[in-house]
């Protein structure tokens, strides 16, 4: 860590001098996460978080869908990116077209549009969700049949927690989870029994039923703190258990883990440049910004 000592220095200071609050995803690197973030969370949380924000200067540490959401939540303030192309393959997989196909295919289905979007897709869906309140969502909606997008896999495990909805989906999949198989889980189960197993519901369906718990990435950093099984397998990104297991020194980390490589384009050097230099500023249209608010408060007030 003393290497990340005069970077983590400067960053708080330049914080204090430009007025700024870092917002950082639980997937950030330990000296980004433990270093300089004024707050740490899931995306949900994030997003709350943002509303609250009272700094002229919002900068994000996390992916572009992410800083987006929080100017869209709250439009007055300066938010930046430190690196503009830490992206996400989920976001990538569907535009405002992708919406008007699926509403032309399953006409009078409310569209639930998961948070990993562009504000522009945002703004032509119904509502937003998150991992940790996808199925709270899906089953609140008035209509039978309920439109997912575009995380298919999440899709699958909000179908087979909430079976009274008739759950369709867009083909998309995230890069780091969609990785994992159910084969790999058995494997690892025969080998150490005794692990808990821990996945995130972007996981295929097999790989969250092969699994102990299943939750977004705070659900998951609660029930290891809760649970502190003595062996832990976090199905997720490198960065989780690295950012936790300090401060759990019973719970052995073990297995393999998948690393995003959007998220990791987010490092020190970066953020010290982007508080320097007030880049880059992520903004978003004004008109899709007011559409795409209605879609992520509508998702705040159910979560409540
Ligand atoms: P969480 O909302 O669970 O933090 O998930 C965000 C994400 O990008 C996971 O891959
Ligand atoms: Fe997107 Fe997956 Fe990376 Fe999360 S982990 S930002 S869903 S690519």
């Amino acid at each position: 860590f003393a290497r990340y000592a005069p970077y983590i220095r400067a960053i708080n200071q330049l914080k204090r001098e430009k007025n700024a609050v870092i917002l950082a995803h639980n997937y950030m690197t330990p000296e980004i996460y433990h270093g300089v973030a004024d707050v740490v969370g899931d995306s949900l949380q994030l997003a709350i978080e943002a509303t609250k924000v009272q700094a002229g200067t919002i900068v994000q540490c996390g992916v572009h869908f992410m800083a987006e959401t929080s100017k869209i939540l709250n439009p007055a303030k300066t938010v930046l990116i430190p690196d503009m192309k830490a992206g996400c393959s989920l976001a990538e997989s569907i535009t405002a077209d992708g919406i008007a196909e699926m509403r032309s295919k399953y006409p009078g289905a409310p569209v639930v549009s998961y948070v990993n979007t562009t504000a522009e897709v945002k703004a032509a869906s119904d509502i937003c969700c998150t991992s940790s309140n996808a199925a709270q969502i899906v089953r609140a909606m008035e209509s039978d049949t309920v439109i997912m997008t575009p995380d298919q896999y999440l899709a699958q495990n909000v179908a087979n927690e909430v079976p009274e909805k008739n759950v369709v989906w867009w083909e998309g999949s995230c890069i780091v989870h969609e990785q994992y198989t159910a084969k790999d889980i058995s494997d690892f189960r025969a080998m150490h029994p005794n692990t808990r197993i821990i996945a995130h519901p972007e996981c295929p369906p097999d790989v969250v039923a092969a699994s102990d718990f299943s939750g977004s990435t705070s659900g998951i950093i609660k029930y290891v703190e809760t649970n502190k099984p003595k062996e832990a397998m976090l199905v997720t990104e490198c960065s989780m258990a690295s950012n936790i297991a300090d401060a759990l020194p019973e719970v052995d980390f073990v297995g393999p883990c998948n690393m995003c490589p959007y998220m990791k384009k987010i490092t020190l050097e970066k953020i010290l440049w982007s508080l320097h230099t007030g880049t880059e500023e992520v903004i978003v249209d004004p008109q899709i910004a007011e559409k795409a608010r209605v879609a992520v408060e509508r998702m705040i007030e159910l979560s409540r």
